[in-house]
């Protein structure tokens, strides 16, 4: 099945756009241009451009190849790809398991964006539009972690609404510490 593409505008300009129709990116900023952000689902076909931004992300942390193709082929997995006119600016990988209680939740592995693409609402983007999927797929909860010491994460995922619940001691290395931040995207009947 053809994978279904998501589009949406990101409008930067500082005027608000009047484009009838279409899902509109909801952040304005001054003296930039009009730029569209696409988001589609990530398939193996993605993965060479998925792996270099994943190192030029995470460096000697990052995820291997092999690990980026087996978290994608996963059938519980939902892999986005995000392209800023035309050129792949970065991805986000979520895996969907059952709870002992029945209930389904989401954890989130990964979510890089290329360096040259950063600040311009790319990573917000995928990380709604997974979110969306994972409500679609009966998710009540999404985890996720991040180092303690990752400003720009932690700043991204509290300003999506995601809350810290753990403080995870050594979770990357020896003296890298991170934390588990959680969202509950919809509350149980
Ligand atoms: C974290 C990351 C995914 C953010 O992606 P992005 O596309 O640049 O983020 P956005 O443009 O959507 O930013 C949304 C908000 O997040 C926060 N934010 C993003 N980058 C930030 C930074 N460097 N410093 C402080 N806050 C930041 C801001 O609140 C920002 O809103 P604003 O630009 O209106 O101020 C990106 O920096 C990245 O890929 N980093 C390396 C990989 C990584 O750390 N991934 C997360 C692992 S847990």
């Amino acid at each position: 099945m053809r994978a279904r593409v998501i589009r949406a505008y990101f409008w930067v300009s500082g005027q608000k756009p009047q484009i009838p129709g279409l899902s509109l990116y909801s952040e304005f900023r001054k003296g930039r241009r009009f730029v569209s952000i696409t988001v589609q689902r990530a398939t193996t076909n993605d993965l060479a451009i998925l792996y270099q931004i994943e190192r030029e992300c995470f460096t000697i942390e990052a995820f291997g190849k092999e690990h980026l193709a087996f978290l994608l082929e996963d059938p519980n997995a939902v892999g986005l790809v995000a392209q800023m006119n035309g050129k792949v600016a970065g991805f986000i990988i979520g895996l969907i398991r059952s709870a002992l209680d029945g209930t389904k939740v989401g954890h989130i592995y990964t979510l890089d964006v290329a360096i040259e693409h950063r600040r311009k609402g790319v990573g917000l983007r995928l990380l709604n539009d997974l979110e969306r999927i994972f409500v679609e797929e009966g998710v009540d909860t999404c985890y996720l972690e991040a180092r303690l010491d990752n400003v720009a994460a932690r700043e991204l995922y509290h300003k999506q609404g995601y809350v810290e619940v753990e403080r995870l001691e050594h979770y990357y290395h020896r003296g890298v510490h991170g934390v588990r931040l959680r969202k509950v995207l919809k509350t149980s009947k």
